[in-house]
Parts: C-alpha cells; structure tokens; sequence
C-alpha cells in the first residue's frame, strides 16, 4: 500500500538540494518555473533531467518547443526563485530579473551560478508528473554561492 501525500512530502523535504529556474519558450512568451527536481542523468551523451508537473505552463512549452533551460540559481537570487514559483505572473517573473537569449534563443536569467542549454530526447509520464531528459548543447554560467533548499526552506553553504 502506497503511503500518503503527507508523509512523502514529511521524507521529500529532507533531502537538500540546489535550486534552478527552468526556462521555455511558447507561442504566447517566454515561460519559467521554479524547480528543484533536476538531477544528472548521462555523461555521455549528455543529458539531464527534470520533473514537472502536469499542469504548469513552462512543462506544456518545453514539450511543445522540445527546447528548455535549466538556470542554477545564486543565494542572491532567492526572491526569483518565489517569483517563478507562483508568486509573481509569467511577465513580471521576466520583468523583474535581467535575462538574455541564449544559443538556441532560450531564456537565460543572467548571473546564475550556471545556466544550462537543453534540446528534449525523451519525455516519461510519471504519475502527475512528466519526467524530461534533455541534451545539454550549450552551458554559461561563472559559479558563485550557490541558493540550497533544505526542509521547506532556503539556505546557503556553510562557510
Ligand atoms: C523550491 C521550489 C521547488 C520546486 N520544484 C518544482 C519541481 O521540481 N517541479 C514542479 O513541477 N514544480 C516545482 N515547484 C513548484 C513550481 O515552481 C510552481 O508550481 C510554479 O508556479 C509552476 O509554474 P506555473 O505557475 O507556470 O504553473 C517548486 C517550487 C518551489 C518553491
């Protein structure tokens, strides 16, 4: 017997991660959403992945486009992480950070520790959420302090 929705997210929240913003483009802009389930997958080629929900925009537009950008945030960059997390519109999430396009005309948020260029290989139904495994193509990006979330709650590597 499966175990509830509460006790997964009690086990979930206990594993520390970093924290990216995952870019698209669409018919209707530029799309973006939080998120933190992104994980290596292959080295060669190479290829990595990220799961999104079912119902947000930014996973339609990747599908769409079979393009996307994963954007490994910096500790500086906290209040985007909440903005593409649903606290702000898909045009004020772009308004409000600086951003350029990127070798395949993707959204690239500007002074993240690294920003990863991706065409879509495989896209997995899982449950309410679609698995994408992406082939990186391109990667910028200068390092930094990395933005880490840990318990339902930001934080920053120990000095
Ligand atoms: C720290 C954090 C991590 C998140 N990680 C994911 C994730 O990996 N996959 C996902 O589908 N949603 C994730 N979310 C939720 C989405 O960012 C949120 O539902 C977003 O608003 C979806 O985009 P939409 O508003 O365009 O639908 C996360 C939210 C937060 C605050």
């Amino acid at each position: 017997m499966a175990i509830d929705n509460q006790e997964f997210k009690n086990a979930l929240k206990l594993w520390a991660s970093g924290v990216s913003v995952v870019t698209a483009n669409s018919t209707e802009g530029e799309q973006g959403m939080t998120a933190t389930s992104f994980a290596s997958v292959s080295m060669d080629p190479p290829q990595i992945l990220v799961c999104i929900h079912e119902g947000a925009e930014t996973g339609a537009a990747i599908m769409e486009d079979k393009k996307f950008a994963v954007n490994i945030l910096t500790a500086a960059q906290e209040q985007a992480s909440n903005e593409f997390a649903g606290g702000s519109s898909m045009q004020e999430r772009f308004d409000n950070v600086h951003w350029h396009q990127g070798d395949l005309g993707l959204p690239i948020l500007d002074d993240c520790m690294v920003s990863l260029e991706c065409t879509v290989v495989q896209q997995v139904r899982a449950g309410s959420h679609w698995v994408i495994i992406g082939e990186v193509q391109s990667t910028h990006g200068q390092g930094g302090e990395p933005l880490l979330y840990f318990n339902s709650a930001y934080g920053k590597v120990a000095s």
